[in-house]
């Protein structure tokens, strides 16, 4: 392994520690933030993953009560807290609003790597403002925290987030068999990969 490689684990977990939150990061139409205190995203959060449009690919069914948005907003703090996982608000830039979420999760710096997922309210779906978003989160694992690895696993008949998927680069890398189990089925994963010199090629040939 080069020596580069070797010393990344600790710069990454360096990294992680020393930030006092998560960072905000500005698209053109949308914004990553952190989830606001109390219950300010709450509803927001509540909205999205009971529809069932949302849930139809997710690893959960859809909530069925605004306590499960209550407690899903505490989850998000402590992951944060932790620093095992970066769930950013997905916010309409001009309102503010919550219209979806954002993840880098399995968090594993001595790996270099982490996961990635998303979700967006469906009024907002079709309008490219799921990819922006997964281009901040992108932007930032690749660029601030030095990741080597960025996974995404999607059920097969999710082609949206396939497509999504493709759009940054994303490679298909293999498939998981019944590893899900969505409330309704056994779901099979479709994992798939982007590395940190494929992210740098291809923002080198847009600049
Ligand atoms: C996946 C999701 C976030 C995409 O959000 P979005 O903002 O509508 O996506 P975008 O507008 O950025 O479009 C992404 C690509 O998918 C395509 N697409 C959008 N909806 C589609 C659909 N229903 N069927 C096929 N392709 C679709 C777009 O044309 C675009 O392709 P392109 O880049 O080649 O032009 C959204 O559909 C969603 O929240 N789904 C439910 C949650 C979910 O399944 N998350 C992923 C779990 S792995």
């Amino acid at each position: 392994m080069p020596i580069d490689l070797l010393a990344r684990p600790d710069e990454i977990s360096a990294a992680i520690v020393a930030l006092p939150a998560l960072p905000r990061l500005d698209g053109a139409r949308v914004r990553l933030r952190a989830i606001r205190d109390g219950e300010g995203d709450v509803d927001g959060l509540h909205e999205i993953f009971s529809d069932p449009r949302v849930m139809r690919w997710w690893s959960r069914p859809p909530m069925t009560s605004r306590e499960e948005a209550v407690a899903y907003a505490e989850s998000i703090r402590e992951g944060f807290a932790q620093r095992t996982l970066f769930n950013w608000i997905l916010a309409d830039r001009d309102s503010d609003a919550c219209i979806g979420t954002t993840t880098l999760y399995a968090l594993e710096p001595r790996h270099l790597r982490a996961d990635i997922g998303y979700a967006l309210a469906s009024a907002h779906w079709g309008k490219g403002l799921a990819s922006e978003a997964v281009a901040l989160a992108l932007a930032f694992g690749f660029g601030a925290l030095r990741l080597h690895r960025i996974g995404a696993d999607v059920a097969p008949g999710n082609d949206a987030s396939l497509r999504l998927l493709a759009r940054h680069g994303f490679r298909l890398e293999g498939r998981l068999r019944a590893n899900f189990n969505s409330g309704r089925e056994l779901q099979d994963s479709l994992m798939h990969g982007l590395l940190a010199d494929e992210w740098e090629a291809r923002h080198a040939a847009r600049d």
